[in-house]
């Protein structure tokens, strides 16, 4: 098991590093000065670290995280909860950044409903997509790759585009921009895990 998992670190380590540019690269063109960040299920952090050292970041950014699980080496500054009220009132963070985070949350929509509660401004939402062929199964077998060497839980519970637009509809949000597809990962990754499964909105928060 201990082979396995690093065998898949090192799998995933390069295909993280080009996601983390991609991502950098689509949140620092949202930011502005001074912005407050709440960079929720930050993980290890790298993503708020790479905003924070981004050619094009806006000036005095602060990146916060929250997790449910500690991990001894994160990149930014981050509290533990329970992963279902964030501890914050309304209005705290200028922009929350949720990625790849609700399809492993146990109440997804309740979950993005503090997203926005907490949200002065943008809500960034970066998640999976049930779209083409096999997509469950193409989308199941990244998630497991992707979390098992780091012992995060999978639900393998994926929404369409039809249904992640059905939930934003009954938020008090509005949808600046999305990416149905994406170049999230190195060129041969994307045929099988990119494009069509991948997705990214940006909410602004009425
Ligand atoms: C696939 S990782 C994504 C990490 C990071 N957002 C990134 O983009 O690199 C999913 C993370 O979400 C966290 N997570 C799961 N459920 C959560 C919840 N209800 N609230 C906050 N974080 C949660 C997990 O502990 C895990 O670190």
């Amino acid at each position: 098991m201990r082979l396995l998992n690093s065998f898949l670190r090192s799998l995933h380590e390069p295909v993280y590093a080009r996601r983390l540019a991609v991502l950098s690269d689509l949140v620092v063109q949202e930011l502005r000065s001074g912005d407050r960040v709440l960079d929720v299920g930050c993980g290890s952090g790298r993503l708020g670290q790479a905003l924070l050292r981004h050619p094009d970041r806006p000036e005095s950014l602060i990146v916060h995280g929250m997790e449910t699980q500690r991990r001894p080496d994160c990149a930014v500054p981050v509290t533990i909860y329970d992963g279902a009220s964030l501890p914050f009132e309304e209005g705290a963070f200028d922009v929350v950044i949720v990625a790849d985070v609700l399809h492993h949350a146990s109440d997804p929509n309740h979950l993005l409903e503090e997203c926005c509660r907490v949200s002065r401004r943008l809500v960034l939402v970066k998640d999976h997509k049930i779209d083409g062929w096999l997509a469950q199964w193409r989308l199941c077998l990244l998630d497991w790759a992707a979390n098992a060497p780091y012992d995060v839980p999978c639900r393998y519970r994926y929404a369409t585009l039809a249904e992640w637009r059905e939930v934003f509809e009954s938020l008090p949000v509005h949808v600046k921009s999305e990416l149905v597809s994406m170049r999230l990962y190195p060129a041969g990754w994307n045929w099988f895990f990119g494009r069509r499964l991948q997705y990214f909105a940006v909410l602004e928060v009425l």
